[in-house]
């Protein structure tokens, strides 16, 4: 049960608010996140099954190592649906979690996503930058896809670094790096530009979605803009968290390859009609991204500067207590 002084979700915003969400951020980001808060999983093919759960490990695991697991307590900041901490639970890494979003309609799913999976899970609408926990709460802080949306993210860090204890961990994985989101935009555009004016011919006007749908697309994209607020270099990302107070900081970035054919594929797959993407071409996609994944890992992390990969992640510390120094 979310807090009976949290607000309530809005997924049917005003145009006045809508209007008003393109000076503020935040407002933007509650109201686009309650909007898609329903139809998210669906939209970002988000499960809770062995797929998912090897994803989230393994990129937290990638960044964090496999210290001190599983964590008795956790507390996931923009959680949106619980894709990453109820994926945690399922892979053993973490005992109780809460999570905490900006977005009541967020919240909401991820305490129902959390009830189905039977996971010892309760939630709070949190602003990152004011974490409505007291000190020293948790055993470990995870974010994921979250800091790019946080207008202060030193402020933030700050507070993750009040609400953990002594000595506990931060984990913060999926956000943009600066080149990586310059390439991906530009590959997004394009593929979105060519698959609109080819499925123009009438010879593929059954691969055309309806002008209203592409459009709807594209008003979702103006509000996308306000609240997608940064990019990191990965050495700067790591400067802030030093600044905020933390110590053992380490970035590490992640997907090269599978960002240049994945950002295509995903603008492709949204600029067409549902019904023509067959499990087939599912299969083929998800297939092609683990094997680029994979020559990512093994191969392309060794030879290819890592503010070029697309994919940042952060971790660090705590420092202990005065007393356990
Ligand atoms: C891109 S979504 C990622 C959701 C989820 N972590 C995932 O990976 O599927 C970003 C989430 O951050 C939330 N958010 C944005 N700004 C926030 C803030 N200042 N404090 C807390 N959450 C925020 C949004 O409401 C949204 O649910």
């Amino acid at each position: 049960m979310t807090d009976v002084t949290d607000p309530v979700p809005n997924p049917h915003a005003t145009a006045e608010q809508v209007q008003a969400a393109f000076g503020d951020p935040k407002l933007a980001n509650v109201l686009y996140h309650d909007w898609e808060a329903g139809t998210y999983d669906e939209k970002w093919s988000i499960s809770y099954d062995e797929r998912c759960i090897t994803y989230a490990t393994d990129v937290f695991t990638a960044v964090a190592g496999e210290q001190d697991q599983p964590y008795p307590t956790a507390m996931e900041l923009g959680s949106g649906t619980g894709f990453f901490l109820l994926n945690l639970m399922q892979g053993g890494l973490i005992k109780r979690g809460s999570v905490t979003d900006l977005s009541p309609g967020m919240v909401q799913v991820a305490l129902r996503n959390a009830e189905k999976l039977g996971l010892d899970v309760d939630g709070r609408v949190a602003d990152a930058e004011r974490i409505p926990y007291p000190d020293n709460s948790f055993d470990l802080v995870i974010g994921h896809a979250v800091l790019h949306h946080i207008p202060d993210v030193r402020a933030a860090l700050r507070e993750v670094l009040r609400v953990l204890k002594p000595g506990g961990r931060f984990v913060f994985c999926g956000e943009p790096t600066k080149i990586g989101d310059t390439y991906a935009r530009k590959l997004g555009q394009l593929t979105w530009w060519l698959t609109t004016k080819v499925t123009r011919l009438p010879a593929l006007s059954a691969w055309r979605r309806p002008q209203e749908e592409l459009d709807e697309s594209s008003r979702a994209a103006a509000l996308e803009a306000v609240v997608d607020l940064h990019t990191f270099d990965p050495a700067d990302l790591e400067r802030t968290a030093l600044g905020a107070g933390a110590i053992d900081v380490r970035a590490v970035t992640e997907e090269f390859a599978a960002a240049l054919a994945g950002w295509p594929i995903r603008t492709f797959e949204a600029a067409v009609p549902q019904e023509k993407l067959t499990l087939r071409w599912r299969l083929f996609a998800y297939k092609l991204w683990l094997q680029l994944s994979a020559l990512d890992k093994k191969l392309l992390s060794k030879v290819v500067p890592r503010q070029l990969f697309y994919n940042v992640m952060i971790t660090g510390v705590k420092p202990p207590a005065a007393t356990e120094l």
